[in-house]
């Protein structure tokens, strides 16, 4: 067993009420209009900011063309008067009446990026949304330098910013929704390191293992099924999907018992997946490190509820597995059992997600769930239909809107998305109860949809994330999300529960 890699932990963040002497950089945010920028919060930080001072500082960074855009940053250096901070770095935030959180999240997470190389950073953005802007800091500073050597090793000036300090009114002031943010944002990071855990290193076995060590610390129940409970239980899915490799796959359980409302997570973890037997093309294969992160998603989520002392109990089901091409591995045209009896003609080795979800899923639902969420990045469908930043919501009807509903609150962009009657026909097989992939291209994201739709009970109500795109960002980064794992959807997860146990 290897210890959970003491994960570089992102910027303190604190409350303050006045300057601390010595700060390097105070982040202040900026409004656009016609009429010219306009520093808000317009009046909460008085004793801070003082007529005079803001005058200036309008004065200084109008005259190098700030103009308040979202996301536009300007750094001048701090006028007479603020003799604590060396300069002053102003975040646009766009026109005053379009501010939501998604917006404070996005420039605090774009000053943060921008901020590399700080020490000490102070900002009245905790005025505007204390919460959205400290998880915009956090999740904006978020590197991952784990197997960089010393030879590469980030340079001082290249380190994260070590602290973030909120200005706040009064002492009592933001407690709870900095506390909450904090939490939340450590748990999208443990999502992003496991995501950016390298398939050399991050297998399933060790998946479970690094898993069991956060779960046991957050004082959760873990149960690990490996590959001969896996057998002994029939989870022809996952062992199907697993045999080709030689690191052995596992089906981990996870149980937060806060309470009597009941959500199941599921998520999908193939810690790489080459398509199997069905192999994909070489170009951007390495990108299938990510296809575990439905699986990181839901361990953080519930390690999150956890700490956040939710009153709902959350059960995480998340089966392991490594999809390779070897001679022990499943065929195109095998037939699997999947855990429950339901038997499944695999004509594509590379539709594995399905295979191993659906084992999950009616394992999951013997706890007989209120209601069962399952992430996955499923289909490559998904990004054809919404693109790289959009998940695809399907379910039952209600319970699939309002987690779009709320993933779109969030700023994590959920769309609900149908499953069409007319495509389950596809999904029959001549020889089994049903075939793993449609013989056409068309709907793919729904027709794997539709395929777990067959493993949910009647009277759950049950949403499925398709999350191909928005899992990893192979691009350049934007606002608090830097390249590779994202943590989504963490924040509709942990929102999606919030609300679920606040209703009656
Ligand atoms: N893991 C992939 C889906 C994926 C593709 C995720 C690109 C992220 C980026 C999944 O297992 C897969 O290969 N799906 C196939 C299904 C097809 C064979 C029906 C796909 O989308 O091509
Ligand atoms: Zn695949
Ligand atoms: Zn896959």
């Amino acid at each position: 067993m290897t210890a959970v890699a003491d994960r570089s932990l992102g910027p303190e963040l604190a409350r303050i009420q006045t300057i601390n002497p010595d700060t390097d950089v105070l982040v202040i945010g900026l409004t656009s209009s016609e009429n010219g920028p306009a520093i808000v919060p317009e009046d909460l930080f008085g004793d801070v900011l003082p007529e005079g001072i803001r005058t200036e500082l309008l004065d200084q960074l109008g005259a190098v063309g700030a103009k308040g855009k979202a996301e536009e940053l300007t750094r001048v250096p701090a006028p007479a008067g603020l003799d604590d901070v060396t300069s002053v770095l102003a975040v646009g935030l766009g026109p005053a009446d379009k501010i939501d959180e998604e917006q404070v999240r996005k420039s605090a997470g774009v000053a943060a990026r921008s901020l590399a190389g700080t020490e000490l950073v102070a900002t009245t953005l905790g005025g505007v949304d204390l919460g959205a802007a400290a998880e915009g800091f956090y999740l904006g500073a978020y590197t991952f330098s784990t197997f960089k050597s010393t030879k590469s090793a980030p340079k001082p000036d290249e380190q994260p910013v070590a602290r973030v300090e909120f200005l706040v009114p009064e002492p009592n002031f933001g407690e709870n929704a900095l506390l909450r943010a904090q939490l939340t944002a450590e748990a999208v990071a443990t999502a992003r390191d496991f995501v950016n855990t390298p398939p050399s290193h991050l297998y399933p076995a060790e998946f479970a293992d690094r898993t069991r060590q956060l779960a046991e610390a957050a004082g959760l129940e873990v149960e690990i099924l490996d590959e001969n409970a896996l057998a002994a239980g029939g989870f022809g899915g996952i062992l199907g999907v697993g045999k080709g490799s030689s690191r052995p796959p596992r089906l981990v359980r996870l149980t937060y018992a806060g309470g009597p409302k009941k959500v199941a997570l599921v998520g999908k973890g193939i810690t790489f997946d080459t398509g199997g037997i069905s192999i994909k093309p070489a170009q951007n294969m390495e990108n299938m490190t990510s296809d575990m992160a439905g699986a990181a998603a839901v361990v953080a989520t519930t390690l999150l509820a956890a700490r956040l002392g939710l009153p709902i109990t959350v059960t995480a089901t998340v089966p392991m597995a490594e999809n390779m091409p070897s001679s022990t591995a499943q065929r195109p045209g095998d037939v699997l059992t999947q855990y429950g009896g339901t038997t499944v003609e695999v004509l594509n080795t590379d539709a594995e997600g399905r295979l191993i979800l659906a084992d999950a899923m009616v394992r999951a639902c013997e706890d007989d769930p209120d209601y069962l969420i399952d992430v996955a990045t499923l289909t490559g469908a998904q990004m054809v239909a919404l693109g790289t930043r959009t998940p695809g919501v399907m379910g039952t009807d209600e319970f699939r809107d309002r987690v779009a509903f709320i993933s779109r609150a969030v700023g994590e962009n959920g769309w609900a998305m149908p499953l069409p009657a007319e495509l389950r026909a596809d999904l029959n097989s001549k020889i089994a109860d049903l075939a793993n992939v449609a013989p056409h291209r068309w709907g793919g994201m729904l027709s794997a949809g539709l395929f777990l739709k067959e493993f949910v009970p009647e009277g759950v109500q049950w949403a499925h994330v398709d999350i191909a795109g928005p899992a990893y960002n192979t691009g350049g980064p934007f606002g608090y999300i830097g390249k590779g794992g994202t943590g989504v959807p963490v924040r509709t997860l942990i929102a999606v529960i919030e609300d679920i146990a606040a209703a009656e």
